[in-house]
């Protein structure tokens, strides 16, 4: 889709780009992420030829740049930068609709467009077209400055650090409109940030800059589990450790050192650990301490009195699952399953812990706050 060739620049004896070669992907969200003055504005705007390199080639959907008229390329891609630049004169549905304007798209065509684009981030036509910049929040103005940018439905969108003038709260509503948008549309983006957290929330690849220089590109977790330098780890700092939702099992959530019983122990003596313990099952293993199931003290009561040891009343039909599963779908099971813990195994079926709900709540407690 994108794709920079052996790309170079320098302003005098300074140089600003270095040999830069990548290709993103067509509907691929990448972001630019490097210190300051590492040249992500610089490559940015050279996709729409805002600056042109000393050397090397850059192509669109494999046509060398150069051979497009600027103008004509320019109204094909959408451009957002971080001082908004709403034209002050002109209402949202106005200024929305300014490259399909300029494309001679017909009043009804504009109107169906800014229409669809308003509502799609929340903003209902009948109340923000006809209004002018002015009335609006920064972080409304800089929704209308997105859709302004996709009107024209460009197959590729840049985006220069547009939230970084934002409060924490709106900049977050705002990525996942972009996100959201970006998935929908199916759009190409390439998107600049300094901000670690956003690069991570946002990219399907994230291309890291340093002196002109790409020192790594590479899909989010590929860059947190194997970071290429020591600066990007920097960079990376409070995140690397953090590990993502998506990566906890069942091992993180559960309870270890739990009480457990062969099968061939006496009734008497089972009731009272249960009683010591305050407990009203337990989990029964055999002599390789591997899961048997569990016995209950309702169980207990009902038939104690004709038997001697556990086993016979040993119930498989607690749920279980292993160490390394998804903690979300442990999550949900313990939910839907309505028992009150699940047995977790090991690779060999031993009892490794169990997962109560109590443990499930202190494990996401300290994956949010510590
Ligand atoms: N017109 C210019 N003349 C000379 N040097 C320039 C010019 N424009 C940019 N530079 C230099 O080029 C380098 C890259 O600038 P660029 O704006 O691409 O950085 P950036 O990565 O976007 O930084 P930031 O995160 O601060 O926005 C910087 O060292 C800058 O000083
Ligand atoms: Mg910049």
């Amino acid at each position: 889709m994108l794709r920079f060739e052996h790309v170079s620049l320098s302003y005098g004896s300074q140089k600003i780009l270095d040999d830069l070669s990548f290709e993103i992907q067509e509907g691929q969200m990448a972001v630019l992420i490097g210190p300051s003055g590492c040249g992500k504005t610089t490559t940015l705007k050279m996709i729409n030829r805002l600056i042109e390199p000393d050397q090397g080639k850059i192509y669109l959907n494999g046509e060398d740049i150069t051979a497009k008229d600027k103008v004509d390329l320019r109204r094909h891609i959408g451009y957002v930068i971080q001082q908004i630049g709403l034209f002050p004169n002109m209402t949202v549905a106005q200024n929305i609709c300014v490259v399909p304007t300029l494309l001679k798209y017909s009043k009804e065509e504009c109107d169906r467009i800014a229409r669809s684009l308003l509502e799609m981030v929340g903003l209902p036509y009948e109340q923000y077209a006809h209004k002018y910049p002015s009335e609006m929040s920064g972080g409304q103005q800089q929704r209308i400055g997105i859709l302004r940018a996709l009107a024209a439905s460009p197959p590729i969108v840049l985006m220069d650090e547009p939230f970084s003038a934002l409060d924490p709260m709106t900049r977050r509503s705002l990525q996942q409109e972009v996100r959201s948008l970006q998935q929908k549309l199916n759009k190409t983006f390439v998107f600049v940030t300094h901000d670690m957290e956003e690069a991570l929330d946002l990219a399907d690849v994230i291309i890291f800059m340093d002196r002109g220089k790409i020192v790594q590109m590479a899909p989010p977790e590929e860059m947190l589990s194997h970071p290429a330098s020591g600066q990007i780890q920097d960079f990376l700092g409070k995140f690397i450790h953090a590990q993502s939702p998506k990566e906890l099992t069942a091992a993180d959530f559960m309870r270890t050192g739990v009480l457990t019983v062969a099968a061939g122990r006496g009734i008497n003596e089972c009731v009272s650990k249960m009683q010591r313990r305050n407990v009203d099952t337990l989990i029964v293993v055999d002599d390789q301490g591997r899961y048997q199931g569990t016995v209950s003290i309702a169980d207990i009561r009902l038939t104690g009195h004709v038997v001697k040891t556990i086993e016979p009343l040993v119930r498989c039909s607690n749920p279980t699952v292993q160490a390394g599963d998804n903690a979300k779908d442990c999550f949900d099971l313990l939910i839907s399953s309505g028992a009150s813990y699940l047995v977790v195994l090991d690779d060999e079926g031993k009892v490794d812990g169990i997962i109560t709900k109590t443990s499930m709540a202190s494990a996401m407690a300290e994956q949010l706050w510590g």
